[in-house]
């Protein structure tokens, strides 16, 4: 592949499907925060200003601190400009990001709506300033329990429509059985909100299979442990399951020792529908731009490749029909 090419490659439009909100803060902006509320957050950083964390389960632990100085619906809408800024620089058209309403308003219903709407508000400012469509996907998290994930179930059912499309967990996956939120799921999917759940980023092929069966999602976030074992694999192709694919995220958190023993060219080869996402970004010293490169380079994968991956994400994407149509023209090559 020539420069030329993966020039072409790297500025694609492109459409993102796994992107936790708070994840995608960029730790000037978290520093900035803190020092204007006076809080003491010098622990999560590096002497270079990047987030320090030793493993995954203690990147959970930076992130909610990070997470901690955004405390008003204000916060959010000033997080939400900042994160489009980085994601329409990277030449995304269309995202979807987790939010939780554990870190906005504490589940509290009416809390929730308020910082829904500033979001929003933020959000539609973005996309007529700088042409990217985001979409709403409430998560709750796993390592808070089933009980706490139920009252970010009735915020996601209470505020349904839209924009607010969808509902996942994220965190960490060690932490009891995909079965354990299936009231939660129930309760999203009851409302028309589409489902996805975080597996086989840490445990195995059996955690894919129970979040499809037990939980009815239509998306997994990461499942690439699923190469594991080929009738998981074949399962999610057979059934049209998409992964949220976030190679850099996997190698910067060890899921996979290097970009080369990725399994996404073996899932994508088998059938399945693998999209590319960053996860959070700046943690994983990522962008959408990186990881087109990386996987160029690495895999050899040409344009038609990344159109394709592209098209297969807005085939899975959470939005109305109307919202995917529009974005499929802006893939399409002029
Ligand atoms: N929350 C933020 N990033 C996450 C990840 N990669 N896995 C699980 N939970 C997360
Ligand atoms: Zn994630």
């Amino acid at each position: 592949m020539n420069e030329d090419q993966l020039h072409q490659i790297i500025n694609l439009p492109k459409t993102e499907l796994h992107l936790h909100f708070e994840g995608g803060a960029p730790p000037a902006f978290i520093r900035g925060l803190a020092k204007e509320k006076n809080i003491d957050l010098s622990r999560i950083f590096n002497e270079d200003g990047s987030y320090a964390y030793r493993d995954f389960v203690h990147f959970l632990s930076v992130y909610e601190a990070a997470t901690s100085v955004l405390k008003t619906p204000e916060d959010f809408a000033r997080l939400c400009t900042a994160v489009l800024e980085q994601s329409a620089e990277n030449g995304v058209v269309y995202s979807e990001t987790f939010l939780s309403p554990d870190f906005c308003g504490g589940g509290d219903v009416a809390a929730w709506r308020e910082y829904l709407h500033a979001i929003r508000e933020a959000a539609e400012a973005a996309e007529k300033s700088h042409g990217i469509t985001l979409r709403g996907v409430v998560t709750c998290i796993r390592h808070f329990g089933p009980e706490q994930a139920k009252t970010a179930a009735l915020c996601a059912a209470e505020t349904a429509d839209d924009w607010l499309v969808g509902f996942g967990m994220a965190g960490d996956e060690n932490k009891g059985k995909q079965r354990d939120y299936a009231y939660s799921f129930d309760m999203a999917r009851e409302a028309g909100l589409h489902l996805t759940s975080h597996a086989g980023e840490w445990r195995g092929p059996q955690e894919v299979r129970e979040a499809v069966e037990d939980l009815g999602v239509s998306r997994i976030g990461h499942g690439v442990r699923a190469i594991g074992d080929l009738a998981v694999v074949d399962m999610l192709a057979e059934q049209g399951v998409t992964l949220e694919v976030c190679p850099g995220s996997n190698v910067f958190l060890g899921v996979f020792p290097s970009l080369d023993k990725h399994p996404i060219e073996q899932l994508r080869d088998r059938g399945v529908n693998v999209t590319v996402s960053t996860d959070d970004p700046p943690f994983f010293h990522t962008t959408m731009r990186r990881e087109y490169d990386a996987l160029a380079k690495t895999f050899g994968w040409d344009e038609e490749i990344f159109t394709e991956l592209n098209r297969t994400a807005m085939q899975a994407a959470f939005c109305d029909a109307d919202t995917r149509d529009a974005i499929l023209k802006k893939l399409e090559r002029p």
